[in-house]
């Protein structure tokens, strides 16, 4: 019973999470992502400590929340179930990494949104790691678009909302 009781709380919106550790570029879906604060502006990503994604956001000490439109569902899937640690999910999810303006990681060409963090915190919660991040700049292309949803059915099953 308890074991899924986070699915409670869904559908939740899916954003992809850039980070860069080094010379390695890396992104992965995640729907716990949520804003903590207006002033300053801060957003928390909560991660776990088996993804590769967690090492390179401590790393890299920052990261980038990429917001991806409905038609970009495939990726999602890519970027949700392969790691990073051995596969280049930019070029398998044929996403477009292109040059942040105030980060090191990169911001994603098609997402209409890609909100720069810079890492100000790591708060260690059980087998989590919510990364607090102050955004330092905001690209936004289009006002009108449609995210895509996490269903309560299972990790890669969406919905419309
Ligand atoms: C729709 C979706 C949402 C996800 N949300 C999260 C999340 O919020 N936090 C998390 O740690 N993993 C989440 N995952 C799992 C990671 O994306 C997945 O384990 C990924 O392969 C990690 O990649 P990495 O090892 O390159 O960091 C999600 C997966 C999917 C498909």
């Amino acid at each position: 019973m308890m074991e899924k009781f986070y699915r409670l709380l869904y559908p939740m919106r899916v954003c992809l999470i850039t980070s860069k550790s080094g010379e390695k570029d890396n992104l992965m879906s995640a729907s716990w992502v949520f804003p903590l604060s207006m002033d300053p502006p801060l957003f928390g990503v909560s991660i776990s400590s088996k993804r590769f994604s967690h090492s390179t956001i401590k790393e890299g000490k920052d990261f980038v929340i990429a917001i991806p439109e409905e038609w970009m569902v495939d990726a999602v899937k890519i970027c949700g179930t392969k790691s990073g640690r051995d596969t280049d999910k930019f070029s398998e999810s044929g996403l477009t990494k292109e040059n942040s303006a105030e980060v090191k990681a990169p911001s994603i060409k098609e997402c209409p949104v890609n909100i720069e963090c810079i890492l100000e915190n790591e708060i260690v919660l059980g087998d989590h790691s919510v990364f607090v991040g102050r955004a330092v700049n905001v690209t936004k292309k289009k006002d009108d678009f449609k995210g895509i949803y996490q269903s309560h059915k299972s990790p890669t099953s969406f919905i419309e909302v």
